[in-house]
């Protein structure tokens, strides 16, 4: 226990966590828009051979994003992109050394949880004024019923649209737990382990598998508050059914744990 207290001062303690230089567009358009560039400078691109999925930057040399996100044996991650079709300049892109998916992960059941795994990259990122970790939320914390966050990533423009080659955002409010858990929402599919947003029929569907859900605390800084897992197979602008993301707060030991043992 005083372990596990002393590695999650460590991990809180990495220094200027949140504060974006550009900040982000907070004007509440709610269907999505391209992201000022570099307002989310904690957002990354998860590449292959391709873009794969987006993820967040939580320390110098780690990103987490969600299991199911991985696939294949070799990764790169891209921090300070913002166009994906040009090289615009200040983008890093480093090698993952190490991929540490959670040991309760079920790929045959993506709703059962535990969709979340932590990059070790091969070097430190080099933090300037487009490439700034994400605050993690303390552990247990949780966001009010319409709490405001934004969803970030390249991802498609609305079910079945064409890919966005430049960073997106859209505002999309928490649903708290008893109102996603019930019948006609999510049902049992939603645990509480688990952040609902969105999912009234303005909502856009902007975001990647295991990008941010990124909420703006009290305190003024933003804290990654969930890893964006799945939508409805429907689309991902059903009513009643929000995207559903990891909610980072239930694991912050086993972030504090893998990121002190690796
Ligand atoms: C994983 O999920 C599948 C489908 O729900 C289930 O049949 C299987 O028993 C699960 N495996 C484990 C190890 O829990």
């Amino acid at each position: 226990m005083e372990l596990a207290l002393v590695v999650l001062l460590g991990v809180t303690a990495v220094c200027g966590c949140g504060m974006p230089s550009y900040p982000p567009n907070t004007n509440r358009v709610v269907n999505g828009e391209e992201a000022r560039p570099y307002s989310w400078p904690w957002q990354i691109s998860l590449e292959s051979f391709f873009p794969t999925c987006g993820g967040t930057l939580i320390a110098p040399n780690w990103v987490m994003t969600a299991a199911h996100c991985i696939t294949f044996h070799t990764y790169r991650v891209v921090l300070a992109e913002h166009d994906m079709d040009t090289v615009e300049g200040p983008e890093q892109s480093l090698r993952v050394d190490k991929m540490i998916i959670h040991p309760k992960w079920n790929k045959s059941c993506p709703s059962c949880g535990n969709d979340i795994a932590l990059l070790k990259l091969q070097a430190r990122a080099v933090l300037n004024d487009k490439v700034q970790p994400a605050c993690l939320p303390k552990q247990g914390s949780s966001l009010s019923h319409n709490y405001p966050c934004y969803v970030t990533g390249w991802g498609r423009l609305y079910s079945g649209g064409p890919q966005a080659t430049k960073l997106q955002q859209a505002l999309l409010p928490v649903v708290e737990h008893s109102v996603c858990s019930r019948s006609d929402w999510w049902g049992g599919s939603a645990k509480t382990t688990m952040v609902c947003a969105g999912g009234d029929s303005e909502s856009a569907c902007h975001g990647d598998s295991g990008g941010p859900l990124s909420c703006q605390g009290k305190d003024g800084k933003w804290y990654v508050e969930g890893v964006t897992s799945f939508v409805d197979g429907r689309g991902c602008n059903t009513a009643k059914r929000p995207t559903m993301f990891t909610r980072v707060a239930s694991f912050i030991p086993w972030i504090s744990e893998t990121m002190a043992k690796n």
